[in-house]
């Protein structure tokens, strides 16, 4: 656990000395812990546990959620972009499973549970009216809103960064690229947890009347600002994606609802900020890295991905279900089985990393799974590294040091996403 060495705090030292305890051998309680919630959410270091795992063997039955977990780098690459696989399948047993009503019948018409040629041509679509942002202009309007947070902060002073800074940029980002008000985004912001939740990987009645709700929440939010910019269009994500560019798209507004509310605003305002207070978490405890960046800041780039490799914010990723039998490296699937790839695990695969457990800033090549390369690789994978390197930039100039008061941080404890809620922090 090299994030906590030299640093004071008692718990923290409870944490390493049980972690090299347990690197030797799982205890059967690890071992329930995996079988409940293969993403151990909330675990201070999953890392040392999917890594023992994964040297038992790249793809294991998980009970609880009722799938098989790949952990091995290259069988999960190789899945991820295997057209076996289908999402569609593996939504169709949610629908089955809790009826028709529900979150999960809308979700039919959500990229990540498309497949095959409808699932492309509404990613190119999607893709289309993203590339149109201005990514010079976005960069100067993340250092802005940095600036204006930070300097809300009183120099050496203790302050949730998650609060002050982590949930702020990706929610301003959203409402300037969407042209969406600012003040209107709260609610948006408290249910967005929900509606992620509701495409996790334990699905229970409490998941999916959470993201019923979250979804009438979007529906109530978003539906007027469609028909406006359908009036009205500006030149904004949102105007774009209603512009039939191709001829091939005409978006109902039931469509355009999906999107923006789930493959724009979900997609950034929840990862975005787990990924900004993993790295801050790191940063105070490795200020070597912090060091490192500041005499080397063109190294930034690389230390995004490292950050994304080492702690991804998201942990798993739902790879679908498949119509027949396949194998995986040695282990037969049956037809109708469920597969999640398990990134965190993956990421630190021995054969795919040297040094998996070390954080190295100059790391390159780095094939980290963390935006899923493949079939369903991550729309929105520039504008995360552009925040993050506002971000890291912001921080290198700011502070020589970052320290972190654990006993007023709390981890997220949410199925497969990775942060914290709450990150108490102050820059010396
Ligand atoms: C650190 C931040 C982010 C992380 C770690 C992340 C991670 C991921 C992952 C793992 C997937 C694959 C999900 C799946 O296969 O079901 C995904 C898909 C996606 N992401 Fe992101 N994402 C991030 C930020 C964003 C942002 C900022 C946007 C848009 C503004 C975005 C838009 C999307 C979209 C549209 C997809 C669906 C692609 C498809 O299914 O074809 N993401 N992302």
């Amino acid at each position: 656990m090299p994030g906590c060495l030299g640093f004071k705090d008692p718990l923290c030292f409870c944490l390493i000395a049980s972690s090299m305890v347990m690197t030797t051998q799982l205890t059967g309680k690890d071992r329930q812990a995996f079988q409940r919630d293969p993403c151990l959410p909330g675990h201070p270091d999953p890392y040392w546990i999917y890594g023992a795992l994964l040297r038992d063997s790249p793809v294991q039955w998980c009970e609880g959620p009722g799938l098989w977990v790949v952990l091995g780098h290259s069988e999960s690459e190789a899945l991820m972009r295997d057209p076996r696989c289908l999402r569609q399948d593996h939504l169709d047993k949610l629908i089955q499973r809790f009826g028709d009503e529900r979150i999960f019948r809308r979700q039919q018409g959500d990229i990540p549970y498309m497949d095959g040629e409808r699932h492309n041509r509404m990613r190119q679509h999607v893709m289309s009216a993203f590339s149109g942002i201005d990514l010079v202009a976005l960069d100067r309007f993340c250092t802005q809103v940095i600036n204006t947070c930070l300097d809300s902060v009183s120099p050496g002073s203790w302050f949730d960064l998650v609060n002050v800074l982590a949930n702020s940029l990706p929610l301003l980002v959203s409402s300037e690229l969407m042209g969406v008000p600012q003040e209107l985004q709260g609610e948006v912001l408290d249910q967005v947890g929900h509606f992620v939740r509701a495409r996790g990987l334990i699905q229970t009645e409490e998941t999916a009347k959470d993201g019923d709700e979250a979804m009438n929440v979007y529906r109530r939010f978003f539906t007027p600002l469609i028909e406006k910019r359908r009036a009205q269009p500006g030149d904004d994500v949102l105007s774009r994606l209603l512009v039939d560019r191709k001829g091939k798209e005409t978006l109902s507004n039931e469509q355009l609802l999906l999107i923006v509310s789930s493959n724009f605003y979900s997609a950034s305002i929840y990862t975005v900020p787990l990924l900004i207070s993993n790295a801050a978490h790191l940063l105070a405890h490795q200020p070597e890295v912090l060091e490192q960046l500041r005499r080397e800041p063109a190294l930034v780039e690389h230390a995004v991905e490292e950050f994304l490799r080492y702690d991804p914010p998201a942990q798993a990723i739902n790879i679908g279900a498949v119509r027949e039998p396949i194998e995986i490296a040695g282990q037969m699937i049956p037809a109708g089985a469920s597969l999640t790839a398990l990134v965190g695990a993956a990421n630190r695969d021995p054969r795919a990393f040297d040094a998996p457990d070390t954080f190295v800033v100059n790391r390159h090549p780095n094939p980290h799974l963390s935006f899923a390369p493949g079939l369903h690789q991550c729309l929105g994978l520039h504008l995360a590294r552009l925040e993050m390197r506002a971000i890291l930039r912001a921080l290198i100039e700011r502070c020589h040091r970052l320290e972190v008061d654990e006993s007023r941080s709390n981890r997220l404890v949410a199925d497969r996403f990775r942060g914290f809620e709450q990150l108490t922090v102050r820059m010396l």
